[in-house]
């Protein structure tokens, strides 16, 4: 983990309380050069419980407009439900901090572009929270496909799925809070997508739509300008694979379950092109070209000795990671470094980016609705 512990410590707030709240502040402790002196709760109990459990000494906030004045904060970390990320994000930035805020960044590509427009009005630091980008294994693989280490990439397969305990006031099936598959973990394998692939060039979408008003199942299939494609699928109700895969010219990367925080990632580069046996030439030989040409040999070479033979040549190497704590330091260390260099974003992860990958959520939920 490259963090300065020779700098004062970056000054976190953490607004929110919830599930992710706490595994980001977990985490956070594992920097030396990160302090929690805030928190932004709504009910003033929980903020001091908060501080308290995760060492974090300073002031809990009952109004994000208060939280957003405390010059004793740098950054804030935004962790209420996707339907508050727009207000609570601008109030933040506006009242002078920067922002780390949660995946979705928001419920739609216009208010993500309003956050970023408050974030460049303000000149302050904003990212997405999209800890997958800054994962070491996610950097190996994106650095790979960039080398050409699987030649074009031709299909990124990705899916997200677990079953979720039906409650329809949850912030998963409740659509007044951002619910729904596509915004609460749909957006992992499309950031995958758009970090390796770009922006895609037609969108096409099918959803199952729950009794609550979300959808609990969709699927992407998307179309990039190289003719490049991507099958990107999340549940709220089915465990998927929770694999990605993508599949080049010359190789293919499998990124082991979970894909948006992987233990392990294999590489695989073909040793030679995929086809057929030439022909023999036809006409007279000996009984060694009327074997080569006969049906039965060709089909055994063919279907079996050279899928065999590129198997036992195939030129593998697999990279296996166990990270400390769950993962939301690398974020977390970004964001600090980002900050002491005096930057507005991260180039792993811009503004553009979510944007983007916004846009193809609202590009997906139109093609819901002109569906049959
Ligand atoms: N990166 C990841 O791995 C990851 C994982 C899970 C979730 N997330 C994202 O993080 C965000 C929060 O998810 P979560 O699972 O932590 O949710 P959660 O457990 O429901 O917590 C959300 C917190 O936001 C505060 N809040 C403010 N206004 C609220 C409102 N109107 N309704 C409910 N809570 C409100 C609450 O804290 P107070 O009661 O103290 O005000 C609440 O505890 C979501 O956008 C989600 O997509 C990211």
């Amino acid at each position: 983990m490259t963090t300065d512990a020779s700098h004062p410590p970056v000054r976190w707030a953490v607004l929110g309380t919830g599930a992710i709240a706490r595994a980001f502040a977990e985490d956070l402790r594992l920097l030396p050069d990160a302090a929690l002196v805030a928190v932004g709760s709504r009910d003033l109990e929980r903020g001091k419980a908060f501080l308290d459990a995760f060492g974090g000494r300073g002031k809990v906030h009952q109004r994000v407009e208060d939280l957003a004045r405390d010059d004793d904060v740098d950054v804030v970390y935004v962790a209420t439900p996707h339907s508050r990320h727009k207000a609570d994000c601008i109030a933040c930035l506006e009242g002078g901090r920067a922002v780390l805020c949660e995946k979705p960044f928001a419920v739609d590509a216009d208010e993500a572009r309003a956050i970023a427009e408050a974030a460049r009005r303000a000149g302050k630091f904003c990212m997405e929270a999209m800890w997958m980008r800054f994962h070491p294994l996610i950097t190996t693989v994106r650095d790979l496909v960039q080398s050409g280490a699987i030649g074009r990439v031709r299909l990124l397969t990705a899916d997200f799925g677990y079953p979720t305990s039906y409650d329809p006031q949850s912030r998963f099936f409740n659509p007044a809070l951002g619910g729904g598959a596509l915004l609460d973990r749909g957006v992992y394998p499309l950031s995958l997508a758009q970090l390796l692939l770009g922006s895609p060039s037609d969108v096409v979408g099918r959803a199952a739509i729950g009794t609550s008003g979300v959808d609990e199942l969709e699927t992407a299939l998307l179309t990039y300008p190289t003719g490049a494609q991507a099958v990107l699928t999340s549940s709220l109700r089915s465990r998927l694979r929770n694999e990605a895969q993508i599949i080049g010219t010359e190789g293919s990367i499998r990124i082991a379950e979970p894909f948006f925080a992987p233990h392990h990632v294999s590489w695989t580069r073909h040793s030679e092109p995929v086809g057929p046996a030439p022909a023999a030439k036809s006409g007279p030989g000996g009984w060694k070209s009327r074997l080569r040409r006969s049906p039965l040999v060709r089909r055994v070479v063919n279907d079996v000795a050279r899928p065999l033979l590129r198997t036992l040549k195939r030129d593998t190497k697999t990279f296996a990671e166990h990270v400390p704590g769950g993962g939301y330091q690398f974020e977390a260390a970004e964001v600090m470094r980002r900050l002491r260099a005096g930057d507005l974003e991260s180039p792993i992860m811009t503004l553009d980016d979510t944007i983007a990958v916004l846009e193809t959520v609202d590009a997906l939920r139109k093609s819901w609705r002109t569906s049959g």
